[in-house]
């Protein structure tokens, strides 16, 4: 019988750890978290374009964190803004579930599980993003479609070619600056 449940055991963790190799080959995009000053600059940004000082007295600010992996830039947002719901999007279940457990402390932290281009996003008042150079142009269509004018979208590493950063911070070095921009965001001239 301990044998039996150690397999059983044992397969659970095997099918996890594959499922992280599927969904890594769905969307092209690793479960890397980000790290303490990539988080920080995030955050920084996020003060810098006036988040929380927007949101109507009566009103919650929202932030949506696409693919929101283990939890680590979820867990600063949340702690940074405590008076702002934290909503995390994830589509692979490991990594998911990790941060569930991770933020079980924090009441301003929801995560999902799913495809963050199932999501409407209409209530939004800042997205952040750390993903991979090819979802960069279809992720910015999407958020065409989705977002207020005026939007604060900040992402790490990759970011969107065709648009006009508001400001950078590379605290993290090149590889893991932030960018901040204000939705649209069209360099002149980009239909
Ligand atoms: C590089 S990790 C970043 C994790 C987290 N944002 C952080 O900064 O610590 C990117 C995550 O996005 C997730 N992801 C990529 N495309 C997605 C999609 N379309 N819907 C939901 N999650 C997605 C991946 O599974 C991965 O866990």
């Amino acid at each position: 019988m301990p044998h039996l449940v150690s397999l059983a055991l044992l397969v659970i963790v095997l099918a996890l750890c594959l499922s992280i190799l599927f969904f890594q080959g769905i969307t092209g995009v690793p479960p890397l978290s980000s790290n303490a000053t990539e988080a920080a600059d995030v955050v920084a940004l996020l003060k810098h374009s006036g988040l929380s000082k927007n949101v109507g007295l009566k009103e919650r600010a929202i932030v949506y964190e696409l693919g929101s992996g283990w939890g680590s830039l979820v867990i600063a947002l949340a702690r940074a803004f405590p008076a702002a719901e934290i909503r995390g999007i994830e589509i692979s279940p490991l990594p998911y579930w990790v941060a569930r457990l991770r933020t079980r402390d924090l009441p301003n932290v929801k995560l999902k599980r799913g495809n963050f281009y199932d999501c409407d996003l209409a209530d939004a008042h800042a997205v952040t993003c750390y993903l991979m150079i090819k979802p960069m142009p279809k992720l910015g269509d999407f958020l065409d479609r989705r977002l207020k004018p005026r939007t604060p979208v900040v992402s790490i590493s990759f970011w969107f070619r065709d648009r006009d950063a508001a400001a950078v911070l590379e605290n993290s070095g090149p590889l893991g600056a932030a960018a901040l921009y204000y939705w649209p965001a069209r360099k002149t001239g980009a239909s």
